[in-house]
């Protein structure tokens, strides 16, 4: 049985002081949750704070992105080690790093192994544009950027990381995969696609969550599909609603 996990991805939102007083209104009842993971990923500026408020609590800390190298002339960019006093996760290749920061599979792929060598548990977005989705091109797109992103580890190394699927045109829109869209996809395509790399074991132990327009009113179908281990949550995490979110998840 895997366990779900649901993130919070709040992307370029909340200032430190903004992100310490929500997390003071919701920690407690997030706290009181049984039976899933959850997780918050801040702006990294405010990941310190979010850190020292929820010492001692359940709840995970995720950062938003990460450079593989270990230090050096890499503007703007933090090291995996710099994450490490704070953060339990990373999430890497999303799709809005893909379109605006030019991320590529080879980048996240390296990315996930220096993750992993620090300890920090990646989740690992995939998912496809509109225009792909409309050609019907889902499957095979979708299944390369695994394979990108899984080239050369372990079974061992890969049963560590989390798989986000998030099709492009359901993030921020409103517009949710069905569920039958969703976990069709995770389990025909990314789940398939790790048992064709690393065989059936890995493939059942890894845990694959939905992420676009996830919401309080739909999360409890979602995760009712035997495939989706989860969500990542990006608009419904800033809000007091992500609580209401993923009680119906349970
Ligand atoms: P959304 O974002 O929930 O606002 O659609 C999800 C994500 O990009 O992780």
């Amino acid at each position: 049985m895997r366990t779900l996990f649901i993130a919070g991805n709040w992307k370029m939102n909340k200032t430190a002081a903004e992100a310490v007083a929500f997390l003071s209104e919701i920690k407690d009842e997030l706290n009181a949750i049984e039976g899933i993971d959850i997780a918050v990923c801040p702006p990294a500026l405010a990941i310190p704070a979010v850190a020292d408020l929820l010492k001692g609590s359940k709840i995970g800390i995720g950062a938003q992105n990460m450079y593989f190298e270990e230090n050096g002339a890499y503007t703007g960019e933090l090291a995996p080690n710099m994450l490490v006093p704070f953060c339990n996760y990373v999430i890497l290749g999303h799709s809005e790093r893909r379109q605006y920061f030019g991320e590529t599979d080879e980048g996240v792929n390296k990315k996930i192994k220096a993750a992993l060598a620090h300890g920090l548990t990646p989740i690992v977005c995939c998912g496809e544009s509109l225009e792909q989705n409309q050609a019907g091109e889902t499957h095979d797109f979708v299944s390369g950027q695994i394979k990108g992103a899984f080239a050369n580890m372990t079974g061992a190394e890969a049963t560590k990381c989390v798989i986000a699927y998030e099709p492009i045109w359901a993030i921020g829109t409103g517009l949710t995969a069905t569920v039958e869209q969703a976990g069709g996809i995770i389990g025909n395509t990314v789940r398939a696609t790790i048992k064709e790399i690393f065989g059936d074991d890995v493939a059942q132990k890894i845990r694959i969550q939905y992420g676009g327009s996830v919401s309080e009113k739909n999360s409890a179908e979602l995760m009712a599909h035997p495939d989706i281990d989860g969500a990542l949550v990006g608009g419904a995490s800033l809000k007091a609603a992500f609580v209401d979110l993923i009680k119906n998840a349970q």
